[in-house]
């Protein structure tokens, strides 16, 4: 019998040790729909996709792609079936160029199987122009390519595959405005084409934008299929985390410079930036970040930020310019200062894979890594206060209690978000350095996240936050500082701090 379903998950349960991942979730998806998979960090939403794409098997329950049951014994018996994956933890190999990377097993071969080069770079050239990569070599190697271009090429090298069903796991969680637009075009054009396609985000917007229907996974189990006109926000939100969110951001306190002249007013910023130039991508930047303060971040990738907020954080070198910390000039050569001076770790980086975390150690170990020394007695680490400390940290971020000891290799991606996090929470500090903290974080954490900050600047601590997602900037910071080239071209607060000014500011318009 013909089915109008392209994709049909029944009862399936997945577990792994102890954990269950999926207890018995059904996930259904028609022929042609941009249907979104919603759901908490954790609640299974990965783990159907690697179902899906032959990585997993399922322990029980029934898979069907485009009406025929299969058993999958790999990914290339989802690629016989229609179905190309682009995965949320990227699977390009570093070491490989973008043409390499592109056609992996696809390229064209010649006498006694060899690669023929030549015709193997005309057809990546061919590709990239036509999905709009113009802008990338395709002998560069991958390692080399900064994280939002990795994951355009992940995704591509989906599309290059000619999928009947595409799955997007967190496509646009390394996206700003640009490059989301660049994916919304690449769906468009597919769509039209037949192709079916499995999204998943945390930004209801970009479900709103893209997405015919949705499912909401919570716990390994489905708790709802919707045709998207037929379900709110605030219901979606609700099935999510399992309890209604009064309001997606916290109240603002009011802005420092708002409040009538006070001693914290007369204070040294908690931290200042003046005439900082690094690396040729950041070119005299300055600024004051006031205690009490929540002071926003935007710009489009590859403006500086990433090398800015590295060179606050002691972990790369300033070629000129000057750092005052509550007044006092600052030497920075190595994190370790940037840590006496009360500039906490809170520097998340772009690529938890392989920066933000020890992946094989627990998340305890990992939490504990940066304050290690801070819970000694007579010269012994004193573990069981450091295991208490730890505990709340995580406790804090809602982190399920087994991280402590198990390695953060078998957390989710948001959950790993989240452990990296926790560490920054033990850290005395003042000045908290959040890059992009909200990456892939689902909508209930990162609720808990903006009140966290929120509190540590009215407890007197001082926030320098970049986002990817403007709505994000514009609700929860006093303050917005727009980079270009290196420099920042506008401060925006008060009724001036808008969605479409700061983004109007982002394209030096
Ligand atoms: N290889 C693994 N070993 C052990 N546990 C795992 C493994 N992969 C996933 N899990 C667990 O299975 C559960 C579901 O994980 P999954 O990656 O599917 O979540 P997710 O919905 O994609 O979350 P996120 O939004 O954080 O990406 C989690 O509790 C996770 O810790
Ligand atoms: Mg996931």
């Amino acid at each position: 019998m013909e089915t109008d379903l392209a994709l049909d998950l029944s009862n399936v349960t997945k577990r792994f040790g102890a954990t269950v991942a999926l207890d018995g979730a059904s996930f259904r998806v028609r022929r042609g729909a941009v249907h979104a998979l919603l759901g908490e960090n954790g609640a299974g939403k990965s783990t159907t996709v690697k179902l899906l794409s032959g990585l997993l098997k399922p322990d029980s329950g029934r898979i069907s792609i485009m009406g025929k049951e299969v058993q999958m014994h790999g990914p290339r018996d989802a690629h016989r079936a229609g179905v190309q994956t682009a995965f949320q933890e990227m699977t390009l190999v570093p070491d490989l160029t973008v043409a390499q990377n592109l056609l992996m097993s696809y390229e064209p071969t010649g006498w006694l199987g060899r690669i023929r080069r030549r015709e193997a770079q005309r057809m990546t050239a061919e590709w990239l122009e036509r999905l709009e990569l113009t802008d990338v070599q395709p002998g560069a190697f991958v390692g080399d390519l900064a994280l939002p271009v990795r994951q355009k090429i992940e995704i591509a090298k989906a599309i290059v595959r000619h999928p009947d069903v595409l799955l997007l796991d967190e496509p646009t969680s390394a996206l700003s405005g640009h490059d989301v637009e660049w994916l919304a075009r690449r769906i468009d054009e597919l769509k039209a084409r037949g192709v079916t396609f499995v999204f998943i985000s945390h930004r209801m917007q970009e479900v709103r934008e893209y997405c015919d229907s949705l499912t909401i996974y919570r716990n390994g189990k489905d708790v709802g299929a919707f045709d998207a006109a037929d379900i709110s926000d605030d219901e979606v939100i609700r099935l999510v985390i399992g309890r209604s969110l009064q309001a997606k951001y916290p109240p603002k306190e009011p802005a420092p410079e708002t409040l009538a002249p006070s001693v914290e007013n007369d204070r040294a910023p908690a931290l200042e930036a003046s005439g900082v130039h690094i690396d040729g991508v950041v070119n005299g930047f300055d600024l004051t970040l006031r205690a009490g303060e929540v002071h926003g971040i935007a710009a489009l990738q590859g403006m500086g930020q990433r090398e800015l907020f590295e060179g606050l954080f002691g972990a790369r070198l300033i070629d000129e310019g000057d750092i005052y910390i509550d007044g006092t000039k600052l030497t920075l050569t190595s994190t370790a200062d940037s840590l006496k001076s009360g500039v906490s770790t809170s520097f998340l980086p772009e690529d938890r894979k392989t920066e933000g975390l020890f992946l094989r150690l627990s998340g305890g170990d990992n939490v504990s890594l940066p304050t290690i020394g801070g819970y000694t007695r007579l010269g012994l680490i004193d573990r069981k206060r450091e295991r208490e400390a730890i505990g709340g940290a995580l406790a804090q971020m809602e982190v399920h209690p087994r991280a402590l000891y198990k390695p953060c290799s078998s957390f989710s991606g948001g959950n790993q978000q989240k452990i990296a996090m926790a560490k920054w929470l033990l850290t005395q500090s003042r000045v908290w350095l959040m890059f992009d903290p909200t990456r892939g974080i689902d909508v209930g954490t990162k609720h808990q996240i903006f009140v966290l900050m929120r509190e540590f600047a009215k407890a007197g601590g001082a926030v320098l936050f970049y986002s990817t997602d403007v709505p994000e900037l514009v609700n929860v910071c006093d303050r917005v500082s727009v980079v270009y080239r290196g420099r920042n071209v506008a401060a925006l607060s008060g009724d001036a701090l808008t969605e479409e000014n700061v983004m109007r500011k982002m394209l030096a318009t």
